[in-house]
């Protein structure tokens, strides 16, 4: 996949803009970056120095309908030509709003059946954890070892990556962190203060863990009897990216308040999270409790639409199940092929953890696969873990590459070492 495209840029503008990047741009990761993306289409990056890239991570976990579907581009264009932005949340009835929330609250179960729209993932984080304090009189927070809910203060809270944290303490006080899939650790946690228990149903930063049955049940119970609210995470999760719409959905169970973002704008900015009436009813009083300028934007909601209507019309839900049983197959075969490097191949539907030995093995794998056009990445919460989620457009020819390009890259790496 590295050759074929036109080179949109000479070698010194391509430079400049490298240059740039790391001047004005603030940086989070060191070291200079070689890729500068001129366009992209499904699963393709083109890159303006003529290669092209297979993206395996849709963007962290966003494109589910591919880069530029043609009719989230028209969606996108037609909104833009009616109106962007004409006042902050919900003052106004705007048509893509409601559209959008009558299509997110047909895919929530039962009740769940009201959305209040942000712009990030992070942001309706903060919106779930506001509304179950103020709902419940509440403080405390039960979250999970190994979770990840973003990166503003109250989400940061509860997320459990130490040297994530430390550095901006003190954060929300009262959040007690127990092992994934422990319930009885679980059981200690929940008690008359909590106001929620917040939860990745299958965790993707922390490596894309899956719970035991019976884990979200039991947190179910617990939360009903001690009156705490039940928060699933479906930020990563959601819109098909597990074979169903929701990953809680493999475990039959009904939450309180349901999180969306990143895939839901189909590659704009959108949030949401969705509860019932009567627990959105607290944020009525008094009037204003929460808002946000930029929620909920139409052009963002138009783009959500679109999205929507591609996984539905191209069963791309179902698809990421099916699809992703074959290439969850594949990646074991690979694993047998190269039992000492790979140790586990853990996911659900078109998304996958692959964890390599030693970890450090883990960033030069994801370098040589990028060297020979397809791109992974490592996780958040999860040292030596290849993450592997690829837009669920993804043709099957596509994912030939990338079986082809982690066996090759294992080989180049196994020959160096
Ligand atoms: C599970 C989960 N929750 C929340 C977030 C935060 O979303 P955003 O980056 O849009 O703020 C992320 C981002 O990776 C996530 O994976």
């Amino acid at each position: 996949m590295t050759e074929g495209g036109p080179l949109v840029m000479d070698a010194e503008t391509l430079e400049a803009y490298r240059d740039d990047f790391l001047r004005h741009l603030a940086q989070t990761v060191p070291g200079r970056k070689e890729l500068v993306i001129e366009r992209a289409r499904g699963s393709v990056l083109f890159a303006a120095d003529g290669k092209r890239y297979l993206d395996m991570i849709s963007g962290i976990g966003v494109s589910n309908v591919g880069h530029c579907h043609p009719d989230v581009v028209r969606a996108i264009k037609e909104q833009a030509e009616r109106f962007a932005h004409v006042n902050v949340y919900g003052r106004f009835v705007l048509p893509p709003q409601v559209d959008l929330v009558r299509r997110l609250t047909s895919v929530t179960p039962r009740g769940l059946d009201v959305a209040f729209l942000t712009s990030t993932g992070t942001e309706a984080i903060e919106g779930a954890l506001k509304l179950a304090r103020k709902y419940t009189g509440r403080p405390k927070f039960v979250a999970f070892e190994r979770a990840f809910h973003g990166r503003t203060l109250g989400s940061l809270s509860v997320s459990w990556k130490q040297a994530y944290r430390a550095p901006f303490e003190p954060l929300l006080p009262e959040v007690e962190f127990v092992p994934f899939d422990d319930v009885d650790r679980a059981a200690e946690a929940i008690d008359e203060r909590t106001a929620a228990v917040i939860v990745e149903p299958i965790q993707g930063e922390g490596g894309v863990r899956i719970p035991s049955d019976g884990f979200l049940q039991a947190l179910r119970r617990l939360c009903t009897e001690r009156g705490a609210l039940l928060i699933c995470d479906e930020v990563q999760g959601g819109m098909g990216r597990s074979g169903r719409w929701f990953s809680f959905e493999h475990w039959g169970i009904v939450p309180d308040v349901v999180v969306a973002a990143k895939a839901l704008g189909g590659g704009l900015p959108l949030g949401a999270f969705v509860s019932t009436q009567e627990i959105f009813q607290t944020f009525l009083d008094p009037p204003l409790s929460h808002l946000t300028t930029f929620g909920g934007n139409p052009i963002s909601c138009a783009a959500a639409i679109a999205a929507f209507d591609v996984i539905r019309r191209e069963g791309l839900v179902e698809r990421a199940a099916s699809l992703g049983a074959r290439l969850e197959e594949r990646l074991r075969n690979v694993q047998l092929e190269h039992a000492g490097t790979i140790t586990e191949v853990r996911g659900r539907g078109l998304w996958y953890a692959v964890d390599v030995s030693p970890p450090e093995l883990a960033m030069p794998l994801v370098a040589e696969m990028q060297r020979r056009g397809v791109i992974v990445g490592s996780m958040l919460h999860a040292d030596g873990t290849i993450r592997i989620a690829p837009p669920l457009t993804v043709l099957e020819a596509e994912l030939d590459v990338l079986i082809g390009v982690l066996r090759a890259s294992l080989r180049e790496l196994g020959r160096a070492r």
